[in-house]
């Protein structure tokens, strides 16, 4: 049985990444209504299995992370029905479970948003254990227009405190503090807000007593507002390294960013822009997108049996430009 230290290092240290299939049974429903297709609890499945079942996926994929409905789901295998996390690791990916309840608004927060979930977190967590989750996520949502220093400090708080129970409970944490780039801000003002909020969400880690060792930081790349001025991704990837090397310790085994609503192609521009400057660096830059892998092959299956192998083809090649990014190498354009 692995170490929790090692399951950390195995989720990004394999020149691959982890796919984030894990939103909440409201937002996937959101999803498949935009698509056409009916947010029913069968749909929600058929969707998750052909994000989990093409064949090869595990090459580019270490790690993928579930919701609640979909770890307690069966995946229809030529063998019979397999529960997913069982189905996961017969892939050779390791599955994991989102264990927040998603956001609020913080009292007195001026419209600045608090994650929820902490509640009887202990039990759950055990519980996802039994199920078989390796690792768990948890995402805190900072908006550069309501950040303040109460808002920053009461989500790494909670950040800290949900990856201090997943530690003592055998779990891997994903800790995500996320910077979102809605907003016509300039990326200096994103860096300064993801530069406050590594700084508050490492020293909670540290008095919380998590072992940067065993777990993985899930942050956001900094990057203009998305109505902001555009720059190279030679930019982004300077200014996301700056950051990183100010906060984060040399000990955490691997980085793996969220897409932020970027495409595919951008996302991965970054990302490779980023791999190509940090050579050296301590920790494995890797991802952990959802929409910049998974939206063109929802768009693709349209819930249609017919789309399958087209959206699963979208899929794996969304994860191969991923991939090469890693590597540092120019994604080739999107083919979707
Ligand atoms: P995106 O890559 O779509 O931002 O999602 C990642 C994620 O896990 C959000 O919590």
């Amino acid at each position: 049985m692995r170490t929790l230290a090692e399951t950390a290092l195995a989720l990004v240290d394999s020149g691959r990444g982890i796919l984030a299939a894990d939103e909440s049974i409201g937002t996937m429903s959101q999803r498949l209504t935009a698509e056409g297709i009916a947010p029913t609890e069968e749909n929600r499945r058929r969707y998750r299995e052909l994000l989990l079942t093409p064949r090869g996926l595990s090459r580019m994929v270490s790690g993928i992370i579930l919701c609640d409905e979909t770890l307690r789901q069966q995946v229809a295998t030529v063998d019979g029905n397999v529960a997913f996390p069982l189905a996961a690791k017969q892939c050779g990916i390791l599955p994991g479970i989102k264990v927040d309840a998603g956001t609020t608004s913080l009292a007195f927060g001026h419209g600045a948003l608090v994650t929820e979930g902490l509640d009887g977190l202990r039990d759950r967590l055990a519980e996802y254990a039994d199920l078989g989750a390796a690792f768990a996520k948890w995402r805190a949502v900072i908006d550069v227009e309501t950040a303040t220093e109460h808002s920053i400090e009461v989500n790494a708080h909670a950040l800290a405190r949900y990856a201090a129970l997943c530690q003592e409970q055998g779990i891997v944490p994903i800790v995500e503090p996320e910077v979102l780039c809605a907003g016509a801000h300039d990326i200096g003002r994103c860096e300064e807000v993801t530069d406050r909020t590594l700084a508050a969400v490492f020293a909670q880690l540290r008095l919380q007593k998590v072992e940067p060792e065993a777990m993985v930081l899930k942050p956001n790349l900094v990057t203009p507002g998305t109505t902001g001025p555009s720059v190279t991704p030679s930019h982004v990837a300077d200014a996301t390294l700056r950051v990183l090397e100010r906060h984060v310790p040399s000990t955490v085994p691997g980085i793996a960013f969220l897409s932020g609503g970027h495409d595919n192609a951008t996302a991965c521009q970054y990302l490779a822009a980023l791999n190509g400057i940090a050579v050296g660096a301590p920790w494995r830059l890797t991802y952990s997108f959802g929409r910049a892998l998974v939206s063109d092959a929802l768009h693709a299956w349209g819930g249609e049996d017919a789309n399958l192998s087209d959206a699963q083809a979208t899929l794996l090649s969304n994860c191969a430009r991923a991939a090469a990014a890693l590597e540092g190498a120019e994604p080739a354009p999107a083919s979707a």
